[in-house]
Formats: structure tokens, sequence, C-alpha cells
């Protein structure tokens, strides 16, 4: 068991810790589900773009999906070979294509036509052959959050199918596109089976038909999504999960590639921060900690649940809100959750914090980020230096 009042000792909080032992067993739990095919696991490097933790997946022999230029070189700097880097995202722009087409990676995953068109423009100006992958919207309702659907007509990710179609076609006969992959991808935090299952059949069906027309796709690209559990909510299981892909896929000789960010790292994170007050306004409870909105935003934007417990604390508990300093209501933790009575000092923790954390954390407010910190065989390490007042103003200072 992680010992968190030690660690948030040594390294101070807001703290971020990552259970590096735990990461390894997600990713070998997904790599064995796929086993009874060619498979890739290219984790989003969105979930969590630490150095520290793309070099541990570097190390499992994982690719990586980027959405920018930025995650790009962050995945190859921590030794993730290019032949497994897809390049997704709707809005790339020109100097990030010509630099994905330089760097000869995997494929560029491209989201509606006038991107074709880009890309195609920018490979024949570097006389170059881009491979591509295109993100079909099969149009499948995913039921998670509407601000992570991704596979309905009325969002903006990728194509219908009809249209993929004939752009397959089109990339087909040019000169400088190789279509190598297709791709899907409807939502995250993905509680039920049955969207994905049906995305799987229509994507798959496109696939064949394109086998048919002499285009050949060598990667079925399923996108990641799989939820997590934050608290009691039932979810996929990955055996069902891989055996409904693979269902859709007999007959077909592709690799399958999985994008998972959530499945991978966010149960394997927590976030540390200690209690600065308890106060009471009228009859309600607050108990005023160090970290806030700008550290772990999904709280104040999703109304997301994270658990929070009281690190090595007992006593009588009662309802409280969890809030931060950050000058807006919407920074909170944790709402009318029982606490025992905290004094200053005191820990709490949030579990599944290890993914969408750290990476969409801020400096609001003039905040430093937080620090992380890793476990593995027993030890910990620092992997991510605090951020100090000097970092805050390192852009901005020589103009003064
Ligand atoms: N592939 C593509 C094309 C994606 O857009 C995403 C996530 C993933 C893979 C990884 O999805 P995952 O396996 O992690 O569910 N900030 C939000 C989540 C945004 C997800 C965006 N796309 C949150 O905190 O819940």
């Amino acid at each position: 068991m992680l010992n968190f009042k030690e660690l948030s000792k040594k390294y101070q909080t807001p703290l971020y810790i990552y259970d590096f032992e735990d990461i390894k067993r997600n990713y070998f739990e997904l790599k064995d589900a796929f086993r009874a095919r060619k498979s890739l696991v290219c984790y989003a490097v969105k979930a969590n773009s630490n150095l520290s933790v793309l070099k541990l997946l570097a190390e499992l022999e994982a690719g990586a999906d980027c959405v920018s230029m930025g995650e790009v070189k962050r995945a190859m700097y921590a030794g993730i070979p290019k032949y497994k880097i897809i390049f997704s995202g709707v809005g790339k722009r020109d100097d990030e294509i010509e630099e994905a087409i330089l760097k000869d990676i995997l494929m560029i995953n491209i989201e509606s036509e006038a991107e074709f068109d880009r890309v195609e423009l920018i490979a024949a100006k570097l006389d170059k052959k881009a491979r591509i992958s295109i993100r079909v919207n099969p149009n499948i309702d995913a039921k998670t959050h509407p601000y992570i659907s991704t596979g309905l007509n009325e969002n903006k990710f990728g194509i219908d199918i009809e249209n993929a179609k004939k752009l397959y076609i089109r990339a087909k006969n040019s000169n400088y596109i190789e279509p190598i992959g297709i791709h899907f991808h409807i939502g995250s935090q993905l509680t039920d089976l049955k969207p994905i299952e049906e995305a799987s059949l229509i994507v798959a069906s496109l696939l064949k038909q394109l086998k048919v027309l002499d285009i050949d796709i060598k990667f079925f690209d399923i996108g990641g999504g799989i939820g997590i559990r934050y608290n009691d909510e039932e979810t996929i299981r990955l055996y069902d999960y891989a055996q409904a892909v693979l269902a859709a896929l007999k007959g077909t000789d592709v690799t399958v590639v999985c994008e998972p960010g959530r499945y991978i790292v966010g149960n394997s994170g927590y976030f540390l921060t200690s209690v600065l007050y308890e106060k009471v306004n009228n009859t309600k409870r607050f108990v005023v900690v160090d970290g806030g909105m700008n550290d772990l935003l999904r709280p104040s934007l999703y109304k997301a649940y994270h658990a929070v417990e009281a690190v090595d604390v007992s006593g009588d508990i009662s309802k409280c809100d969890v809030v931060g300093p950050v000058c807006e209501s919407g920074d909170f933790f944790a709402k009318d959750i029982e606490l025992p009575r905290l004094k200053h000092g005191d820990v709490l923790v949030i579990k599944s914090a290890g993914a969408y954390g750290f990476v969409m954390s801020s400096n609001y407010n003039s905040r430093g980020r937080a620090a992380e910190v890793a476990i593995e065989n027993g030890k910990d390490r620092l992997i991510r230096k605090r951020e100090s007042f000097e970092d805050l103003i390192r852009l901005e200072k020589e103009f003064l």
C-alpha cells in the first residue's frame, strides 16, 4: 500500500503520485486481451504525458496516439519509435502535418475532406507519400458525458461512412497519399460495450468494402474510451471488449490498434492535497485544501466524481464540501461527502487522478503546477518538479 502520509511529507502537496506497477499491469491486461491477433496498443498521450510515464510505456513496447506535434515529440523523446506513432485531431496545422510526414510516423489520422486536401498538398510539396488513416464517424451514441462523446454526426470528429469511402478511393488514386488504416473513436469513459460493438461492425463493414475495391487497409484502429471505475459503476470487461472487436473482424487480416488513455493510467494515479482550514458558513461545512481546480479540473469541468479520503485520520464523520483556494465557486473536488473532523496539515487523497489530471492543470491564479512522483519497485522518485515563481514568469520577465 502506498504511504501517502510519508510521500506528502517528503514531496509536499499538492502532489500527483503514479503507481508504475499498476500502469504495467493495465497495459499487459489489455495487450493480453487481444492476443489472438496482431495488435498494437497506442497509448493516448493526452491522458498523462509525463515523460517518465511515456518512457515506461515505451519500454513495454507501446505505441502512441497523439493529438499535437507537441505530443508526437514527447512520445519520440521518451523513446516510442516513430513507426508506432499515430497523429490524430480535428485541427492540425500545416507545419504539424509537414513535420509528421518528415518524421515518417506510422500514420496521420485524417478527420475531414479539407484536411485530406491539405495533407495531399503538403505531401506533394515535399514529394513524399503520406501514410494515412481516416477517422470514421459511425453515428453511434456512446452514452457518456456529452463533452467526451465523439461518435455522433453532431460531434466535430471524423467523417461519415459514405464520404470516408469516397476519400479512400481518392487516396488510392493519389500519388501522395497511402491509405493504411481505418479509425473510429466514439467517446471516452465508456461503460457500455454495445456502442463499441455496433461501431466495430459498421467500420469493419467499410473495411471489407474497401478490400473489394483493392484498398489494402492494414490497421483497424478502435480508438480508446474504455471506462474505469471511479465510484461503483460497472464497466466493460476487457475480454468482452476484445471479443466484440475480433468478432467484427472475422475473415480479415488486419492489425488491431487501440488507443487507451484512461484505462492505462486513470486508477494508477492519486492526487494528494493538504487541509488548510475547516470553516462553517451558516450550517455548511467546508474543508479548504491547498490543491485547486487549476490542479485537477475534472470535478469542476464535468462534475466528475473522484473518491476523496482522509489519510490516517479517524473519528466521527459529517457532511462537507472539499474546496480549493481558487477564486471560483466551481473550485471544488467533492460535494456533500462524509469526512472526519480535520485539522491543518491533514492530508486528503483524491483517487483515480492518473488520467486527465495533471495534463489539464493550469497556472490560473498564478499557481505553480504540482509536482509528480512515480512509485516503482517499492521506491518513490520525483518525475516532475513543482513549478516555482521563476517558472511562472520565465517567458515574460524579459519584456518588463
Ligand atoms: N483516441 C482518441 C482519438 C481520443 O480522442 C481519445 C480521448 C482517446 C483515444 C483516449 O480516450 P480514453 O481511453 O482516455 O478514454 N478530458 C476528458 C477526456 C477527454 C478524452 C478525449 N479523447 C476527461 O477528463 O474525462
